[in-house]
């Protein structure tokens, strides 16, 4: 069999990573080899969003690079689409397998979903499998763009590999049988489960000034709370990057008001998006939060947020998996906390990852400064249990790789 993986921005790396090692181990095992070619679309490309996440993960070198970089959202999809047409032409892959729900993801879906190989491939396909890995999230949103390559990446699919049981209601009710969707558990919990010790290895905290020293004040009232290891002081993480928070200078500034309180609680460390830094820049909201070189040694400015450059993956799995509370309104960190057992706030009034507030430790608190601040408190101050989510166990890629060799035979 002859896989063609497309993966395209910074969350993709994570599930493609998982889907590589399981066809390396099933390669290992079974005398049905499966060959695959990695093609990365471009659409993050700086060091920082990309290659230091290949590294980090030990995702080969891709196979194809199609270098799109940054664009409006039809002019990024359109040159996608145009760049990755060749490729199939070339490859004819058996099965095409997409993650997520990125721009990467439904252009390359389109364009495969029409391809057709008209003297057949070496395995006498006339056209390839389509496989999603990630299908059937709905945040009910359809302001959000990704909401949009959902709906639309799990119409042309063949193949719906879903991480939580709220996927198979909302694929079934939009008109998918039952018979191509597989649950398989979640792709980005398997590199997290695998890479959470290494990642532990970090001297991210350290250089943030975040390790706790001999003498230093138990900050009792977070402890009752605490995830962590109990090696740094408290501490909050803050992600954001959607569009709808962050390209509205009203909605952003109120965010970050929201920040600063709690930034006199607990020091925030905020690795900043790219986009983010622009709209920082662009409205003027430098004056709010610190920038700081990342080795600067202290854990907070004046107004208890410290930026900081975008971080590779290790370092942010030890940042979070050791923060007392993380804010964002990124749907895999949502995830990821749920796993690590850390308390997370969502700045969002949706989300189509149900099952990270019903067995996880996230909440929805919107984006007003009340609900933000009142939300991030209270998670700080009371412990609540919290479930791992069936599936999540670390197997989800092998699982997709049975699936696959069984579908394709
Ligand atoms: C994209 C995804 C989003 C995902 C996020 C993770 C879509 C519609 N959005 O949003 O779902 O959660 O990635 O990060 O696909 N930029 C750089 N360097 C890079 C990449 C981007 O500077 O390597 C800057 C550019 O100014 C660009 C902006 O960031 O215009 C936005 O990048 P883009 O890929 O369009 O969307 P994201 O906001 O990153």
């Amino acid at each position: 069999m002859n896989v063609l993986l497309v993966a395209g921005a910074r969350p993709n790396f994570m599930k493609i990573a998982s889907i590589v090692d399981a066809i390396h181990a099933h390669n290992q095992r079974s005398s049905a080899r499966i060959d695959y070619t990695l093609v990365h679309t471009g659409q993050h490309y700086d060091e920082k969003m990309s290659q230091s996440f290949f590294r980090d993960l030990g995702i080969p070198t891709p196979g194809v690079d199609l270098g799109v970089g940054s664009g409006s959202h039809a002019a990024q999809t359109a040159e996608i689409m145009k760049r990755f047409e060749p490729v199939m032409i070339k490859e004819q892959p058996d099965v095409v397998l997409v993650v997520g729900d990125v721009n990467s993801t439904i252009a390359c879906t389109l364009v495969a979903s029409k391809l057709e190989y008209p003297d057949g491939n070496a395995s006498g396909r006339r056209r390839p499998l389509l496989a999603h890995v990630e299908a059937g999230l709905r945040s009910g949103d359809r302001t959000m763009p990704e909401e949009i390559n959902r709906i639309l990446t799990d119409a042309l699919s063949d193949l719906h590999f879903t991480t939580e049981p709220s996927a198979q209601e909302h694929l079934v009710r939009e008109g998918v049988a039952k018979t191509r969707i597989h649950f398989v558990g979640n792709t980005m919990v398997d590199t997290l489960l695998k890479h959470r010790r290494h990642a532990d290895q970090s001297e991210v905290l350290g250089r943030l000034g975040l390790l706790k020293h001999a003498g230093d004040q138990d900050d009792r009232a977070f402890n009752a709370a605490s995830a962590g290891s109990g090696k740094a002081r408290a501490y909050a993480v803050v992600t954001l990057h959607r569009p709808s928070n962050v390209d509205n200078p009203e909605v952003f500034r109120e965010i970050l008001d929201a920040l600063s309180v709690v930034g006199t609680h607990l020091p925030i460390i905020f690795p900043v998006h790219p986009r983010t830094q622009t709209r920082i820049q662009t409205f003027g909201l430098g004056n709010t939060i610190d920038f700081a070189a990342l080795d600067s040694g202290t854990p907070a400015g004046r107004s208890g947020i410290r930026c900081v450059e975008p971080l590779g993956y290790l370092e942010f799995l030890c940042l979070t998996a050791n923060a007392r509370l993380v804010l964002t309104d990124s749907g895999g960190i949502q995830e990821e906390t749920t796993v690590l057992g850390v308390p997370c706030v969502t700045l969002r009034d949706n989300t189509e990852r149900p099952v990270t507030m019903t067995h996880g430790t996230n909440v929805l608190v919107g984006t007003k400064k009340a609900g933000i601040i009142d939300g991030a408190l209270k998670k700080l101050h009371h412990r609540e249990s919290h479930r791992i989510p069936e599936g999540w166990d670390g197997r989800a890629g092998d699982r997709i790789i049975d699936i696959l060799t069984q579908q394709t035979v």
